[in-house]
């Protein structure tokens, strides 16, 4: 029923991991989700199969794919994650133009928040054309604690009306470890991963304040 994609054409800012750790919250709450991947290295189709809980996953990445296929992956799931690709795309546009909401993970500097405003730039193109959907937001990902954060990442995005999210995930080795641990922060032990997962039950408890 609802479409949530990660975007961002800026390589490593943290959308597989997101995708992933988002599709895993979901399912853990006895939501019916289906995880796609739109990235050609295949990365969160390979992780979400090499967890122990089994989480439907579909490959789709030619923008013909995407285009016909999220519509009907919403008729049969009630939420579809999709992880979108690296690099700006004809995909990464097919995806923009059939999600229901939009999700910008990016990294605080000044170059990545630069380069998350030619996300943006699509997305306000699909609200254009589809009377405002999809809703979109920024989150500052891989943050390094003690940093100024917020504040900056605003004052650098300037006034593009899509919102920052409040929640910050900094930047963790429990995070790191996921993917080779075949787990997610849930799954892994010690301090470091709780406080992980309690930023991502922050962050996905916002995502789904914003879904319609
Ligand atoms: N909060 C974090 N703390 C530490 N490492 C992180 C964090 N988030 C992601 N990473 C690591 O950063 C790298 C890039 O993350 P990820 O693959 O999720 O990014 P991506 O946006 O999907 O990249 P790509 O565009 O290449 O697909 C991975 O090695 C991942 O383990
Ligand atoms: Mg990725």
């Amino acid at each position: 029923m609802s479409v949530i994609a990660f975007v961002n054409q800026k390589g490593g800012c943290a959308k597989s991991t997101t995708a992933v750790h988002f599709a895993y919250w979901l399912a853990h709450r006895k939501h019916k989700v289906l995880l796609v991947d739109a990235d050609a290295q295949r990365s969160s189709s390979i992780w979400i199969e090499s967890l122990e809980v089994k989480i439907p996953c579909e490959v789709a990445q030619t923008p013909d794919e995407l285009s016909e296929q999220i519509p009907e992956f919403a008729n049969d799931y009630t939420y579809v994650v999709v992880d979108g690709p690296a690099g700006i795309s004809d995909a990464m546009k097919s995806i923009v133009f059939k999600t229901d909401l939009a999700i910008i993970p990016c990294q605080p500097t000044g170059v990545d928040l630069r380069s998350a405003s030619d996300a943006i730039r699509l997305i306000r193109q699909a609200q254009d054309q589809r009377e405002g959907t999809p809703k979109a937001a920024v989150f500052l990902s891989r943050a390094v604690k003690g940093t100024r954060l917020k504040d900056e990442a605003i004052a650098l995005l300037g006034n593009i009306g899509v919102p920052i999210l409040d929640t910050v995930i900094h930047q963790r080795q429990a995070i790191a470890d996921t993917f080779g641990q075949a787990a997610t922060v849930w799954e892994l032990l010690g301090k470091a991963s709780i406080e992980a997962a309690e930023e991502f039950d922050q962050l996905f408890r916002e995502i789904m304040e914003m879904l319609p």
